[in-house]
């Protein structure tokens, strides 16, 4: 890593390696996100697209996560690739994708997959076991065999990043941190190296 590189650049080799390194989830991320008192919560979500614009996740807009953010629209994401002892922390703030962007993300999914995006009510209590294939049910007799639309409820955030830091293992717990900062969406990053 040199101090030059762009830090979307860095992710983007480091993901790849993680992709190719034998992982079952390299897109599995730990989101934390905290409601309008400050109190955190952290799940794990799966990364779905990246770049300089930022990080996209999609979700159910009225889940835990959907509620505190908008109520308080910052998260952090942390990655964790065991196999190249590397971790990856972003933080930032959180904008909603496009309603094009996640049309053409949900019409990409499996159909079960999308019937399940109707069928859950997220993070919400469920009065019986069965109920959730009681919904996927009538769902399944709703859409038929017709298109299914993304459900008004479902949709992506984007974190877009403040500050992006790559830690990797080292020998003898001497692990290397480098932390890029930006104080503007489009400004310069500023790179600083942390003790382990
Ligand atoms: C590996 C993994 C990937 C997951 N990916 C997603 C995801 O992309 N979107 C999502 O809504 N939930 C995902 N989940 C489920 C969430 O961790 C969580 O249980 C759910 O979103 C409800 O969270 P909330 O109540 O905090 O909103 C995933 C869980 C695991 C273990």
């Amino acid at each position: 890593m040199n101090d030059t590189e762009c830090p979307f650049s860095i992710f983007a080799r480091w993901y790849d390696a993680a992709r190719q390194c034998g992982l079952r989830e390299p897109a599995a991320m730990a989101l934390a996100t905290a409601d309008a008192a400050g109190q955190p919560s952290v799940r794990m979500v799966l990364l779905k697209s990246h770049g300089p614009d930022g990080f996209v996740f999609y979700t159910n807009l009225e889940s835990r996560k959907g509620g505190e953010l908008v109520a308080n629209p910052k998260a952090a994401l942390c990655f964790h690739w065991m196999p190249l002892e590397r971790q990856v922390r972003i933080q930032g703030r959180v904008e909603m994708v496009s309603n094009e962007e996640a049309d053409a993300y949900f019409a990409s999914r499996p159909r079960d997959s999308q019937i399940g995006a109707w069928a859950s009510d997220q993070s919400r209590p469920m009065k019986g076991v069965r109920d959730l294939e009681k919904n996927v049910a009538r769902m399944a007799v709703r859409f038929h065999v017709g298109h299914i639309p993304r459900p008004d409820h479902w949709s992506g955030f984007r974190v877009v990043p403040q500050l992006i830091e790559f830690w990797q293992a080292k020998p003898f717990r001497l692990h290397e941190r480098t932390q890029y900062t930006r104080t503007a969406d489009d400004g310069d990053w500023q790179v600083a190296r942390l003790f382990p």
